[in-house]
């Protein structure tokens, strides 16, 4: 049997992760999620309680924890806007076997874990404690190490904070200016190793909304 260990969860690291739930009407919700491993059968988040998944989690006691190094799924999970159509749907998902909630099918690993406890941390954010039921891995091959990927994920992530900070206090819009000058220098990584690729697609379409996002500040 498949455990955390054997998927590289070590205790004290945070993983970062895409997180599938229903909501109340049965819609399938994906949000990035940093996951850190308590003990080999209990993972813990540190979740905004405003979040629709803390809601979903609440509400069906439920989810599922994909690994995905899809930077597509991955950019469109965290930049709800890049989610045109709302392309993360149906067919991308199947219920989860053990738990309600929806299992991304292409991940690399889906983790089905069930609600066990919440602490809150202060008035906006809880430490939500997750049993985990069920480790469904794909068989695929181990893959060569890719800068453009990492480039990518690291330029997503920064981009998540760029927009509010955008229109923020001032040190939050020099500190978005900062992010920015760090995302050019992902794009030129990108460029540099991974030119014709999907991760330069990402990256063009990411700068072009940062552009956007400037202008409507
Ligand atoms: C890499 C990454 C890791 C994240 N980790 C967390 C996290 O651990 N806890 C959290 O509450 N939000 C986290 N977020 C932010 C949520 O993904 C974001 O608030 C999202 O809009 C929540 O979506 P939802 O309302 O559909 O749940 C993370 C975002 C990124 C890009």
């Amino acid at each position: 049997m498949i455990s955390l260990e054997n998927l590289g969860f070590k205790q004290g690291i945070i993983f970062e992760t895409l997180v599938s739930t229903y909501t109340k009407q049965g819609h399938q919700n994906i949000a990035p999620m940093g996951v850190i491993k308590v003990n080999p059968k209990k993972i813990m988040i540190k979740i905004y309680k405003s979040s629709n998944t803390y809601k979903n989690i609440k509400s069906k006691k439920c989810a599922v924890v994909n690994l995905s190094s899809d930077p597509a799924l991955f950019y469109k999970a965290a930049i709800k806007e890049a989610n045109i159509g709302n392309k993360i749907v149906g067919d991308l998902f199947e219920k989860g076997d053990l738990v309600d909630a929806p299992r991304l099918k292409e991940a690399e690993a889906n983790i089905e874990v069930s609600f066990l406890s919440s602490t809150d941390i202060d008035s906006e954010k809880t430490e939500i404690i997750l049993e985990v039921k069920k480790i469904k891995t794909t068989s695929c091959l181990p893959k060569g190490y890719c800068r453009a990927f990492s480039a990518t994920i690291e330029a997503i992530i920064l981009a998540t904070r760029i927009k509010s900070y955008l229109i923020g206090n001032q040190l939050q819009q020099k500190q978005a200016y900062e992010m920015i000058k760090k995302v050019r220098c992902f794009k030129e990584i990108i460029k540099h190793t991974a030119p014709k690729s999907e991760y330069a697609d990402i990256i063009s379409d990411l700068i072009r909304r940062i552009e956007i996002w400037k202008i409507n500040k």
